[in-house]
């Protein structure tokens, strides 16, 4: 476990580790909120995390890109590339129950009027009609179980103690916000910026109604999450997040979004979300803002695809022992478009998986099975096994009329047509087989230690 996983529940020591090593840039000019700052995060994407340290109108900093790509997930877990998803798996099937402190660095400064005039809050893109909180973290809970949830759903800033929020209603939040409504009631909720990235990505965890996902984010940070009570609301956030905003969402009063920016790169127009009220804000007394660049951008992409995959891994691993690793592409917006290893498939399972993925998870669409020895998470690798193992008239499954998630960008009258590729092998398909043409595995080893010596940074 890394350092910033055990000893230190703060965004922070990664941050700083970030910059130690080139892979934070810090912007000391001033920018604009509204789309500079979004502008920026954009063009830098994946390759690196920013720091605004002026934005104009504001004193507070922002943040953004702290797991924007694969490599700084597995940072956060304290764990290589390749081990993120059975983390996640070890971490959903091991949960770790949280602590509470008293004294919560989080709540260092209080303020209770004016709440969101002091967050520099971007607006991101040119159709979008306000700022919009990106990387709000929220905490829940169910009155009638006491049982947590934590999720992100984005919030409009509308005024000075008020958003939209917009869930979708299949959402966990949405489920239980609805249930107050119905009651004729206020839904209170937190709002976490800033936490531990380790509690962000468990956060995003598809996991059943009643499971907490604080306590998934306590076994993927290696001991329990430090907790602290709100200061207006009977819930527990992360003691160590930049800021809490802590309210009410009034699941009665509907408001209308406009356009707004969806994984898949484009605007969609969900009609109304809810209005959400802010009654109390605390934070560190140096607080920065988290931001995460919202639409077809990596980091708001990965932290959907990663944990995405790892509950569809875990849902297929009841029925097909034999499931590799899953992955949620990045072509796919990290959403809709999936890649099965099964190891040595017997005739059925790959479809079988197909609907599984398809039953588990609304968003995905397209579903790719192939053997262990393709990288899932390697575009040209899967590519390149429906050209050498798939024959589209046998190999290929479209299912139409399935129910479409409401974010599908080809949905029509609620329902979508989904496909499945099954990439795998088939015994008899090639009277040469399937051997890769390749030096035998002396040789390369013989040369691999040779080049290693003449031009180490030639090797792959
Ligand atoms: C950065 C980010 C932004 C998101 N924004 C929204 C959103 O605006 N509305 C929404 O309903 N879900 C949004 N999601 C998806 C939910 O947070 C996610 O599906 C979550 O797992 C749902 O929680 P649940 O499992 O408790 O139902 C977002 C996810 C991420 C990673």
């Amino acid at each position: 476990m890394s350092k910033a996983g055990r000893e230190d529940q703060s965004c922070r020591t990664m941050l700083a580790d970030f910059d130690r090593r080139g892979e934070l840039l810090v912007i000391d000019d001033e920018v604009d909120p509204v789309h500079d700052l979004s502008a920026a995060l954009s063009l830098v994407d994946a390759a690196a995390a920013v720091r605004f340290n002026r934005i104009k109108g504001y004193a507070m900093p922002a943040f953004g890109g702290l797991l924007s790509s694969r490599e700084r997930i597995a940072e956060a877990l304290g764990v290589p590339k390749d081990r993120i998803q059975s983390r996640l798996l070890d971490a959903i099937a091991n949960p770790v129950a949280p602590v509470m402190v008293d004294a919560a660095p989080v709540q260092e400064v209080e303020r209770r009027h004016d709440i969101l005039t002091t967050l520099p809050v971007p607006t991101f893109f040119d159709k979008e009609t306000g700022p919009y909180i990106t990387a709000g973290l929220i905490v829940a809970k169910d009155p009638e179980t006491g049982r947590g949830n934590a999720s992100y759903a984005r919030m409009k800033v509308l005024g000075p103690n008020e958003v939209m929020i917009g869930i979708a209603p299949n959402h966990h939040l949405g489920i239980l916000s609805r249930r107050a409504a119905e009651k004729g009631q206020p839904f209170p909720f937190a709002v976490v910026l800033g936490a531990h990235p380790a509690i962000q990505l468990a956060a995003c965890l598809y996991l059943g109604l009643g499971d907490d996902e604080m306590h998934c984010a306590g076994a993927l940070l290696g001991a329990p999450v430090r907790l602290t009570r709100c200061r207006t609301l009977d819930l527990c956030v992360p003691a160590d997040a930049e800021i809490v905003l802590e309210g009410l969402i009034h699941g009665n009063e509907p408001i209308v979004e406009g356009l707004v920016s969806e994984y898949h790169g484009m605007y969609e127009d969900y009609g109304s979300g809810v209005r959400a009220s802010f009654q109390c804000m605390t934070s560190r007394r140096d607080a920065m803002l988290q931001v995460i660049e919202p639409g077809y951008h990596a980091e708001h992409l990965l932290l959907g695809a990663v944990p995405i995959a790892a509950g569809l891994r875990a849902a297929i691993g009841r029925s097909i022992l034999n499931v590799g690793e899953v992955a949620v592409t990045m072509a796919g917006s990290g959403r809709t478009d999936v890649v099965v290893q099964i190891a040595a498939p017997r005739p059925g399972q790959a479809r079988r998986a197909m609907a599984i993925c398809w039953g588990a998870v609304s968003i995905v669409k397209n579903v790719t099975v192939v053997d262990t020895d393709i990288d899932p998470w390697d575009p040209e690798a899967v590519a390149w096994a429906k050209m050498a193992r798939m024959r589209a008239d046998r190999d290929i499954l479209i299912v139409d009329q399935m129910p479409a998630d409401r974010s599908e960008p080809q949905e029509a009258g609620g329902t979508i047509a989904k496909v499945g590729y099954d990439a795998t092998c088939r015994a008899g398909d090639r009277k040469e087989g399937f051997d890769r043409a390749l030096p035998p595995p002396g040789s390369y080893g013989r040369m691999r230690e040779l080049i290693g010596r003449l031009r180490p940074e030639l090797l792959p």
